[in-house]
């Protein structure tokens, strides 16, 4: 059978031009697949080329299309006698390439690929010369949404708040990095209810609250605990409170301005927070949407979707025991109708193709119900494949060393600001052991300890996988061993001397130097390095943290135990060339400390 190389335009549905994807293995590998795949199988178009990295002894990576082929062409006239027989035409069939080294065929017909190390060596010294930026993915994403942070006014920051600004500020990073235009929106509580109770409890207080200054003020979460419990405890407070909210959402001015006051008082305190975690973030918080409000429901009414159901209004969704309520039978809207109103504004009005909402867990049902009203609705394709889509990014709880969920020994809720200066402190303690209060000067000692401490809470949070709970341990995450970023952070600091006591001219050995992967701990070095790439996509396809710390850890653990401890750099015959490995894993190391939002130390 003779078959000439399909001229089919059709490619896999996120594949980019091979000019775009020069880091990614995965995609080079899976266009040359594809070559072969219509070559073997015209008849088939829409199969698809499934590469898989898979660090054997048979290869780097692997094609795993052969036995799903057989089964779709079997019976139908083939020539091919089984997966094997796939497996080698799909191996015969592929392009000649550069990346490609060798190949075999294993089992039932996976296609092994070994990839070339001159290849590898060339694609590294490339990245040097024109920068990580080249080795970005490039997602088929115009621009996002990440909803993210998104703490309540006049409640503090809690450590759940943490989590969401941790994993939303990386996945924010991840995809800015990937070619995506990122709208990072802080979807602030600042609107509802509460906000009735609190105001005429700060009345009672601060009789003229406009001269009030703001340090009189200052702890809100205690005034907002105390009116709560004045709410419960006093029918004739609760009824004022409840007023309240009436002349506030009228726009009475004192009320108006009583609101502006607290928010602006937490506004602050919440900056002060993503100040020390260097997360930027654009406020829109529920208020914005609520002038919005009335014209989306009635959008919604005149679609027939929203119904009477014992004074208030509701969606009936399929699939869910509790309809989604749309207006309270007070009149008054809720967390609900917000989303569904910042739903339309980000479709409609930012034009966003892709909006993500970064929650705990148990926020899934609230998520689930408002994605499933929008698609009836017509907002979003019913088909989640398909674009504008919307991704709930949820999240476990932080839990104390008892098991339970993480409180002060006084069962408080954990202050955020309390944690971030208790991990400054520890690490400056741990600095200070370490002897360094001979070496460094008082401002760089805190400006380490800062840097390391912060990126302790960070890191120790972003391994995990997002959905599982975990332990909150300052021991464990500010330990130099294991998977901690303290660890990581030390191991980059000891390549970065590594190369300053070369005494070579890094940025010169770039432009002339040649790394050679001869070394089989050198050659598996390399091919992690490339593996970057397709390690920071499959961060933003699944969005997923994890995966990138999981690369970054895996890179410094091949680094130090394959190639350092088998292959000496300074004064060896490969010295140039291992010091440019050293410069690429740097860089690599930074790039995911970058995307993590963890600072780098360079000396330690
Ligand atoms: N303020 C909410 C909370 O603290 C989170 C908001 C998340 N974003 C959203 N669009 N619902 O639980």
């Amino acid at each position: 059978k003779t078959h000439s190389v399909s001229t089919k335009t059709h490619s896999v549905s996120t594949m980019a031009t091979e000019e775009e994807n020069v880091g990614n293995v995965k995609r080079q590998l899976a266009k040359l697949f594809e070559v072969s795949l219509r070559t073997i199988v015209p008849d088939e178009p829409e199969v698809e080329p499934v590469v898989v990295a898979c660090a054997g002894k048979f290869g780097d990576y692997q094609c795993n299309n052969a036995m799903g082929l057989w089964s779709k062409i079997k019976g139908k006239g083939t020539d091919f006698k089984g997966p094997p027989s796939v497996g080698q035409a799909i191996m015969k069939n592929l392009p000649k390439s550069e990346i490609i080294e060798s190949c075999s065929v294993a089992g039932p017909g996976f296609v092994n690929v070994v990839l070339s190390k001159k290849w590898i060596a060339k694609s590294i010294q490339k990245m040097l010369i024109d920068g990580i930026e080249k080795w970005a993915p490039q997602l088929q994403i115009k621009r996002a949404v990440v909803d993210f942070s998104s703490p309540n006014i006049a409640k503090e920051m809690h450590v759940g708040h943490l989590r969401s600004t941790i994993i939303g500020d990386t996945l924010a990073r991840t995809l800015e990095f990937s070619n995506v235009e990122v709208l990072r929106r802080n979807h602030v509580g600042d609107w509802g209810t509460q906000f009735g109770m609190l105001i005429e409890f700060l009345f009672e207080k601060f009789p003229n609250i406009e001269e009030v200054n703001e340090t009189a003020i200052g702890d809100l979460q205690a005034f907002y605990k105390a009116s709560k419990q004045r709410f419960d405890d006093d029918p004739a407070f609760k009824e004022r409170a409840q007023q309240a909210v009436v002349r506030l959402q009228g726009g009475e001015p004192k009320y108006r301005n009583a609101w502006l006051k607290i928010c602006e008082i937490s506004r602050k305190e919440f900056h002060r927070v993503y100040e020390r975690l260097g997360v930027h973030l654009e406020e829109k918080g529920e208020s914005f949407y609520n002038p919005y409000i009335p014209g989306v429901l009635k959008e919604l009414s005149d679609l027939g979707l929203i119904e009477e159901s014992q004074g208030a209004r509701v969606i009936f969704l399929e699939g869910f025991n509790i309809p989604l309520i749309v207006v309270k039978s007070d009149g008054g809207y809720n967390y609900a109708s917000t989303d569904l109103t910042a739903l339309w504004y980000r479709l409609n009005e930012e034009k966003a193709d892709w909006i993500i909402y970064v929650t705990d867990v148990g926020q899934q049902q609230h998520f689930d119900m408002f994605f499933k009203a929008a698609k009836r609705a017509g907002w979003l394709p019913t088909d989640d494949a398909l674009k504008p889509k919307v991704t709930h990014v949820g999240f476990g709880l932080v839990l104390g060393e008892d098991g339970k969920r993480f409180r002060t020994r006084s069962s408080e809720v954990v202050r955020l600001v309390d944690l971030l200066d208790e991990a400054k402190d520890r690490s400056k303690t741990a600095l200070l052991e370490r002897g360094k209060a001979e070496e460094w000067t008082e401002k760089e000692l805190d400006q380490t300890a800062e840097a390391v401490g912060y990126s302790a809470v960070k890191y120790a949070d972003l391994k995990n996988n997002r959905l599982t709970n975990y332990t909150f341990d300052f021991d464990q995450m500010l330990n130099d061993k294991g998977n901690t970023a303290v660890y990581l952070l030390y191991a980059h600091a000891r390549i970065c001397s590594i190369i300053r006591k070369s005494g070579r001219n890094i940025e010169e050995l770039k432009k002339t130097g040649e790394i050679v992967l001869d070394h089989t701990g050198e050659r598996e070095l390399g091919l992690h390095l490339l593996q970057f790439s397709e390690n920071v996509e499959e961060t933003c396809t699944n969005l997923l943290p994890n995966v990138l710390c999981e690369y970054l850890y895996n890179l410094s653990e091949v680094f130090t135990k394959k190639f350092y401890s088998n292959c000496q750099v300074v004064g060896s015959p490969e010295e140039t060339s291992r010091l440019l490995l050293c410069e690429a894993t740097a860089i690599v190391m930074r790039k995911c400390f970058n995307l993590l939002g963890i600072e780098p130390v360079y000396k330690i």
